[in-house]
């Protein structure tokens, strides 16, 4: 079923598991994650970032994914990643996305508030969940030139989540989006002092970087949402890649995506279960 997931992420930062949110690219890793779902009997965010809204536009993943979600045995939300701009997110909105992230994290702090206050008055006017970031989570693929990365300040994080009343807080604790290795240095001791200022889930971006004993040990830590993408995106391109190269003659797509669905629902299946579920 389809779910704002408002309450299901606020008691999962409560109660010891934190929900997943997977980055989507199509039909064949959204039915996956689905199906993942189903089986450990777990809530899920399908997500959709820039990429796969430049790929298709958000429109036609509103409507696809929409009926995903309504098809689940599990409450289901589909979310828009990393939103840059209002126009974006009131276009999602408006295709039955029920959740949304605004991502105002390289704007001054006062900015990245005003623009989030916009989203939120917006959002929760449709019963539509909001996250926000304060802090940047780096990029291990983007130039310091292009963009700061840097660690959230408490200080700011209690700020901004009372000035923009957000659902859900994304934060910089030591996570590097598109790792592909599981060796992050995550700071606890700094989640611990942002929770001690913000009484919000908080959502950690980056995920596929952390090991599997930390993503065990922050469930603890009043995580609500945990963003995945690089190890489901590595599982359905190497998968593909192996079968093309064991059958060089096959030419059917179905073939090399099937096989490639088995193993992104396993991997999201393994992570579900790190988590707590
Ligand atoms: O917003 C998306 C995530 O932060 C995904 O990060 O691809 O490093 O797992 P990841
Ligand atoms: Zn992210």
């Amino acid at each position: 079923m389809l779910s704002n997931l408002r309450e299901t992420i606020q008691h999962a930062s409560k109660n010891n598991c934190i929900v997943p949110g997977f980055n989507i690219f199509g039909y064949e890793d959204a039915i996956s994650v689905v199906r993942a779902a189903e089986e450990m009997d777990a809530p899920v965010l399908l997500m959709t970032n820039k990429f796969a809204i430049n790929f298709m536009p958000v429109e036609y993943w509103g409507k696809i994914l929409g009926e995903i979600a309504k098809d689940a045995r599990v409450p289901v939300s589909i979310h828009l990643d990393h939103g840059k701009d209002y126009e974006t997110i009131a276009r999602a909105i408006k295709s039955g996305y029920s959740s949304v992230m605004y991502d105002g994290s390289q704007l001054p702090i006062e900015e990245n508030i005003k623009n989030t206050k916009e989203i939120v008055k917006l959002a929760h006017a449709l019963d539509v969940s909001v996250e926000a970031e304060i802090g940047s989570v780096a990029y291990s693929d983007v130039s310091l030139e292009e963009y700061k990365p840097s660690f959230t300040k408490p200080e700011e994080a209690e700020k901004f989540y009372k000035e923009t009343e957000v659902d859900w807080l994304a934060v910089a604790v030591g996570t590097v989006h598109k790792m592909q290795i599981q060796n992050a240095d995550i700071k606890f001791d700094l989640i611990g002092k942002i929770k001690d200022k913000a009484n919000v889930p908080l959502v950690v971006h980056g995920s596929t970087g952390i090991s599997d004993e930390d993503l065990k040990k922050l469930k603890n830590c009043g995580i609500g949402k945990i963003n995945i993408g690089t190890a489901l995106r590595m599982e359905f391109g190497n998968t593909i890649r192996k079968e093309m190269e064991k059958n060089p003659q096959e030419f059917d797509r179905m073939y090399f995506t099937e096989k490639a669905m088995v193993k992104v629902k396993e991997k999201a299946k393994e992570k579900f279960r790190l988590l707590g579920f």
